[in-house]
């Protein structure tokens, strides 16, 4: 049984943007998620509050916050790693933050240089806080399939995080392969006996294997509805070596159109958003699908 209806949660402008080589300014970030707001799609990560020394690309994220049209019906979130970002998130009146994790000591360390039981400690000092105030709180596990460092994840590893941070108080979780090394097989083995309401999580799968698509159906058959991808495939993950970017959104779409599964979200509008962020990074698109679509034009 599929799901009628998808959430697609587009992390361009965060995922894909951060791993650019090249840096966006502020203006041209802002004209994006603009574009992206008028595509239907009702879910944007727009940037993070961590430190410009670790991710320059996206400095100034608060400018970005501001500067972005705003439509209601959309979900505009930034991604928090600890209390200087939710400050952060507070003065700039942010409606909806992303805590972010691992499965994999190594890569937590290496990524918010915190061992896991630490990174939980302190999203437990502001998620509750956030709850009180409205804000929604996504939950990231990164590693959920592999680590760089150590290799393949036990489903066991991941399930007692999606109960913790669950517990904590976080809306929904979104299981990250960061590097792209999943395949089917692994997804239904993370998503077998998954304690917690499969509507509360979603999937995040990089690409780098060409296996994104082919996960995202495996878990959509598993009952999953939230599936997270950027736009033309943009990005990589700064603290996983050889990861490519996020499965792109427009192959996403063409598969759950093809599902006959609701979205809302206009393809059209979707390939336009595309080209733009492809000539401003200068880049020729990942997007299987752009590639065809814009051949027949
Ligand atoms: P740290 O060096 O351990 O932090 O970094 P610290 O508390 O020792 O502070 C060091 C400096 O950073 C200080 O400034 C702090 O004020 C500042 P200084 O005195 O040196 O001038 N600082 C901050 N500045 C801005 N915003 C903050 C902040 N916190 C401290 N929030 C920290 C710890 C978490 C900040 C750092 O490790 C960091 O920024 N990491 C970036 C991690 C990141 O963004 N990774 C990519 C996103 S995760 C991802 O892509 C995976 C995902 O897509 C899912 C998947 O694919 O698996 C979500
Ligand atoms: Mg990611």
């Amino acid at each position: 049984m599929l799901p009628k209806t998808v959430k697609i949660v587009e992390v361009g402008p965060r995922d894909g943007l951060q791993a650019e080589p090249k840096t966006l300014n502020v203006e041209d970030r802002i004209a994006f998620i603009n574009r992206l707001s008028q595509t239907g799609l009702r879910s944007i990560e727009v940037g993070s509050f961590v430190s410009h020394k670790w991710i320059p690309q996206l400095a100034e994220s608060d400018l970005v916050y501001q500067g972005i049209l705003k439509n209601p019906e959309i979900d505009y979130s930034i991604l928090v790693p600890n209390q200087v970002g939710f400050d952060k998130a507070l003065e700039n009146k942010v409606t909806s933050i992303a805590v972010f994790t691992a499965a994999s000591e190594t890569f937590c360390q290496r990524n918010i240089n915190s061992s896991i039981e630490g990174s939980l400690d302190t999203f437990a000092k502001f998620v509750p806080r956030a709850k009180e105030m409205g804000i929604r709180v996504r939950g990231y596990i990164s590693c959920a399939i592999a680590c760089p460092f150590e290799g393949p994840t036990a489903p066991s590893k991941v399930h007692e995080l999606i109960q913790k941070l669950l517990k904590m108080g976080c809306d929904e979780i979104s299981l990250g392969d960061t590097i792209g090394v999943g395949t089917p097989l692994q997804v239904l083995n993370l998503l077998a006996d998954i304690p917690a309401p499969l509507e509360k999580l979603a999937v995040h799968f990089h690409d780098t294997y060409g296996q994104g698509v082919v996960n995202i159906y495996a878990a959509l058959e598993k009952g999953i509805s939230i599936v997270d991808s950027s736009v033309s495939g943009l990005g990589g993950c700064p603290y996983a070596p050889g990861a490519s970017g996020n499965v792109a959104t427009e192959d996403v779409l063409y598969l759950l159109n093809g599902l006959d599964i609701e979205t809302g979200v206009n393809m059209e509008k979707l390939l336009k958003a595309a080209e733009y962020i492809d000539n401003k990074i200068g880049r020729e698109t990942r997007s299987k699908v752009s590639i065809a679509l814009r051949r027949v034009e």
